[in-house]
């Protein structure tokens, strides 16, 4: 987690890593500084809380210069604090640096280097590395970070600056994403694409164990041991629009509301004529897929949701045992994996240290890794065999929404493309679920039209202090995720069941007081689902059901009723989750919380 950025260039340097640093608030907001060298004299600012503190305090200090790095925070080691904010400088106060990720020899470096005489102010692990820098310095800055980060253990990327040297940045990436972005007699450093999108297009992609040395002109790019590397220029294909909220007053609101059009776009990029289905970049041959016998699926959060929907259309369609796991708990439970079994990553950002560490399990074992993410030039993406690309645009909104929807999709036509190949769903199928699914869009446009039957909804039930959320078969995950998406926001104790398990145990949480929402369209496990709904009433639980149109026994059962309406039962949790996301995200801002950036969290877990 946390962003760091960095520029060198004729631009005001403070207001290019603010407007940077604004676009990496999603990866960590408890503090923000940055660091800029004027007149041959280091300055830093740093602040305690969101951007807005350090942007005051950025107006009164007035920095000039024409190079500088910036940082936005998520806390690992030291409270959040002034203090403990990057960037962090040596002993003379000439060398700053910005990191993000984390230093796990820390503790052994800052006994030594104490040891030596130097002095800290911080208790960050971050620390070390200006002072490690430091001893080295006479040798050049550049020679003084390779021997730096030679001696640091952990995964982090890094920017630094020095007054010895005020014509460059240099940059590292051990393990922490790090782009490049290329300009006219300037040129940008970030953490990801969005903070350098209003100003270029083109940029180089770190790749670990890459150091770069980045000067107004030019750009370097070696080894740790100073070998240089040949680096693409790539061109990003987002756009800047795409990450402005517009009209709206959340990005998490807008994301919601893009969601009919990515699908549509997924669907029209990745269907072709005559109801082909081209996954052209998962980079597997059909001779290859055909051999599959087991998937594993690994993922964590919203993305660990979708794989559960997933599990149900490959078993069902491609009859393929499919295992679902977080990937934090499968990294670590010596999985066993042989030559037929594919394993799915899961992933928006495809930087997620949890996600990344099960890849590299699974390639230890010999096995191809197919990944399903959205920011194509990731680390996981790179590192997989093949991608499937989400094409949901940069996703702000801490909470994830778009993404998961477009993970659905692209889950779907995944398992129909292994069920042709696998033969275990004819053509005239699969034709009949595709057909089902190019409905969706308009679908999800009709349940989004009605976002003020749910504001009614949040006014109604915005101070409960518990929600349950219960599904069965294919919409269980949802609970999860309807679950996931109330509590991240609103930080109101909200918990997903399977509702067939609910008498097990948790059915004793139910009383008047706690709202329990209830996935129940029309599909094979309605009636199933509607007895678990009796049980709920008959301990007069308040039942809030989602359900498919026209459904009059589920109104008679129900507290309130929302409706969508009739699609494809199997394709249904990309339409029930709609009304889950706009629910959480409604009484969210009923409460007055800051929807994109809840506390606590940062968007990108970068870290294990
Ligand atoms: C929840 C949320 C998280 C992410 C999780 C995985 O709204 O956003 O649970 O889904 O951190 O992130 P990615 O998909 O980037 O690997």
């Amino acid at each position: 987690m946390c962003g760091i950025v960095g520029y060198i260039g004729n631009k005001f340097v403070d207001s290019v890593l603010v407007v940077g640093l604004e676009r990496l608030e999603y990866r960590g907001y408890d503090s923000a500084g940055i660091a800029t060298i004027s007149s041959g004299e280091l300055f830093v600012c740093k602040k305690k809380g969101k951007l807005k503190a350090l942007n005051d305090c950025l107006k009164e200090a007035g920095l000039g210069g024409n190079i500088g790095i910036g940082h936005t925070r998520w806390a690992t080691h030291g409270e959040p604090s002034e203090i403990n904010a990057h960037p962090h400088t040596d002993c003379k106060n000439e060398i700053a640096v910005v990191h993000n990720g984390i230093i796990e020899n820390y503790q052994t470096l800052k006994e030594d280097l104490v040891a030596r005489g130097h002095f800290f102010k911080s208790e960050t692990d971050t620390e070390v590395i200006p002072h490690l820098i430091e001893e080295n310095i006479s040798e050049g800055l550049e020679t003084a970070v390779r021997k730096a980060v030679a001696k640091i253990k952990g995964s982090f990327s890094i920017c630094v600056i020095s007054e010895s040297e005020p014509d460059k940045i240099i940059t590292a990436k051990f393990g922490s994403p790090l782009v490049i972005g290329l300009g006219k007699n300037e040129n940008f450093i970030a953490s990801d694409v969005t903070a350098i999108l209003p100003h270029t297009k083109q940029v180089i992609v770190l790749n670990d164990g890459e150091i770069g040395i980045v000067s107004e002109e030019k750009i370097t790019v070696t080894t740790p041991w100073g070998d240089t590397i040949n680096k693409e220029v790539e061109t990003v294909s987002w756009k800047a629009e795409d990450i402005e909220k517009g009209n709206y007053q959340f990005f998490m609101q807008k994301e919601i509301f893009e969601q009919p059009k990515i699908i549509e776009t997924v669907i029209s990029k990745k269907v072709t004529a005559g109801n082909i289905i081209t996954l052209e970049e998962m980079n597997l041959s059909n001779n290859y897929l055909a051999k599959v016998k087991r998937i594993i699926i690994q993922a964590c959060g919203t993305s660990w949701h979708a794989g559960l929907i997933g599990k149900y259309w490959l078993e069902k369609y491609a009859h393929i045992h499919t295992e679902v796991d977080v990937s934090s708990e499968y990294r670590y439970r010596n999985p066993i994996a042989e030559g037929d079994t594919l394993m799915l990553a899961i992933s928006q950002s495809g930087e997620t240290a949890d996600t990344l560490a099960g890849i590299r399990e699974g390639k230890s074992k010999f096995i191809k890794v197919l990944s399903i993410v959205n920011v194509v030039k990731s680390t996981i993406a790179r590192e997989s065999d093949g991608i499937i690309p989400i094409m949901a645009g940069p996703e702000i909104g801490v909470a994830s929404t778009k993404a998961f929807t477009a993970q659905l999709t692209a889950l779907y036509l995944f398992a129909l493309q292994l069920g042709k190949l696998n033969y275990t769903i004819s053509d005239t199928e699969a034709k009949n679920k595709l057909e089902g699914l190019i409905e969706i869009p308009k679908i999800m446009n009709a349940v989004l039209k009605r976002q003020d039957e749910i504001i009614k909804l949040s006014e109604k039930y915005y101070q409960k202090k518990n929600f349950i959320f219960l599904g069965r078969g294919i919409n269980y995950p949802n609970a999860l995720e309807g679950a996931l998406k109330l509590k991240e926001i609103s930080y109101i104790h909200s918990t997903g069941y399977p509702a067939g398990e609910f008498k097990h145990g948790p059915i004793a949480l139910i009383c008047e007081d706690t709202p329990v929402i209830c996935l129940a369209p029309k599909d094979e496990l309605y009636i199933k689902m509607i007895s678990n709904i009796e049980e709920v009433k008959a301990r007069k639980g308040k039942i809030i059901s989602i359900a498919t149109q026209g459904d009059t026994r589920i109104q008679s059962l129900s507290e309130d009723v929302f409706f969508i309406p009739e699609c494809h039962e199997d394709i249904s949790p990309i339409v029930t989750v709609l009304p889950l996301q706009l629910l959480a995200y409604h009484i969210a801002v009923k409460l007055g919380f800051d929807v994109d950036k809840p506390r606590n969290l940062a968007k990108s877990v970068t870290v294990e």
